[in-house]
C-alpha cells in the first residue's frame, strides 16, 4: 500500500519563470549567453539538454550534440545498443562528468556550472539506481537507506520516521532487518530504489536497472518505477531491453553513436 501522506514536490512552480521571446530571432552570441535558458513552456520543463557533447580522449564522441527536454510527469525510456552513449549521458546529468560542450538544465539550473561544494545537495535531487545495485552488503535494508540520510546530516528522529515509510513504498517492510547480501536481485533493486528516493528527488534515473533480473522480477521493478512516476517523479530509464520498452507505451528516446536518432511519444524500440 502507498501511504497517502507521501508528498512528492513536483507540483511546485519554479523559482523564476522565463519570458517567451516571441518572434525574435536569436543571434548566435545571444544563444551562447549564460542566462539564456529560454524554453517557451519552461515551468513544465525539468530537464533540458542543450547541444550536449562529450568527447573522450579527443576522438570518441560518446555523446554527440544531444538536445532534448523532459517535462514534469514524464516517464522516458532512453534506448540504444551498447556503446550508444546512454550511461555517459546519465553521468553528465548526475555531474559525475562534465560535458565537452553544451548545457544541462535541471529545474532551471545549469548543472554544468555547479560548484564542487554544491554537488552533494544537487545529487540528492536526482536519484539514481544501477544494474549492480551498489548496496552495502553487510548492512541491513534499513541501514542501507538510512545511510543516505546520515551522510546528509539528517537527525536520527527523522531517519527513524522516514526510512520505514520509504521501505514500505518499495514493498520491503518484511525484509527491513535483513542484510542486503541475503536479498534476491529484485529485493536489492527495491532497496536501491528506496535509497534513491529518500531525498525526494525530482528525477529518478535508472541505468539498466533490470539487467541482472529475471523477466518476472523485471516486471515487478518496472511496475514499481511506474508507481513512483504516478506519484510525480520523472523517471528516466536507460535500457536496451526491447521487450520492456515496447510494453511501456511511453516516450522513447533512441540513441546511436552518441546521437539521438529517435524521440517518440508512444514509442517502440527500433534498432
Ligand atoms: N570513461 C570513458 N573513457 C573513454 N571512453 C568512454 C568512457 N566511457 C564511455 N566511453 C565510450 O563512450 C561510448 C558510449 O559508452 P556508454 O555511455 O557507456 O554507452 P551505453 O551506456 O549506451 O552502453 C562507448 O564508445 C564507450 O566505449
Ligand atoms: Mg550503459
Amino acid at each position: 500500500m502507498i501511504s497517502a501522506d507521501i508528498k512528492i514536490e513536483t507540483k511546485k512552480k519554479p523559482e523564476k519563470e522565463e519570458k517567451a521571446e516571441g518572434e525574435k530571432v536569436k543571434t548566435e552570441s545571444e544563444e551562447k549567453k549564460k542566462e539564456a535558458t529560454p524554453v517557451e513552456d519552461s515551468h513544465n520543463v525539468v530537464l533540458d539538454f542543450q547541444k550536449v557533447s562529450k568527447i573522450y580522449q579527443g576522438s570518441i564522441n560518446a555523446v554527440d550534440d544531444v538536445s532534448f527536454k523532459v517535462k514534469i510527469g514524464e516517464f522516458v525510456s532512453l534506448v540504444g545498443p551498447s556503446g550508444a552513449g546512454k550511461s555517459t549521458l546519465i553521468r553528465l546529468l548526475t555531474r559525475e562528468e562534465l560535458p565537452t560542450s553544451g548545457r544541462i538544465y535541471v529545474a532551471g539550473r545549469d548543472v554544468t556550472q555547479l560548484k564542487f561544494k554544491e554537488l552533494p545537495y544537487y545529487r540528492r535531487k536526482v536519484g539514481i539506481i544501477f544494474q549492480d545495485f551498489k548496496l552495502l552488503p553487510k548492512k541491513t535494508v534499513f541501514e542501507n537507506v538510512a545511510f543516505a540520510l546520515e551522510v546528509a546530516g539528517i537527525s536520527n528522529a527523522e531517519i527513524q520516521d522516514k526510512v520505514p515509510k520509504m521501505i514500505e513504498i518499495v514493498g520491503l517492510t518484511s525484509r527491513i532487518k535483513a542484510l542486503s547480501e541475503e536479498l534476491s536481485g529484485g529485493e536489492k533493486q527495491r532497496v536501491s530504489i528506496a535509497r534513491a528516493l529518500i531525498h525526494r528527488p525530482k528525477i529518478l534515473i535508472a541505468d539498466e536497472p533490470t539487467g541482472n533480473l529475471d523477466p518476472v522480477t523485471t516486471w515487478e521493478i518496472i511496475e514499481l518505477l511506474f508507481k513512483i512516476n504516478r506519484q510525480g517523479t520523472i523517471v528516466l530509464l536507460a535500457t536496451h531491453d526491447k521487450e520492456v520498452v515496447d510494453a511501456l507505451q511511453r516516450r522513447v528516446v533512441t540513441m546511436r553513436d552518441g546521437k539521438i536518432v529517435g524521440d517518440q511519444m508512444h514509442g517502440k524500440y527500433i534498432l
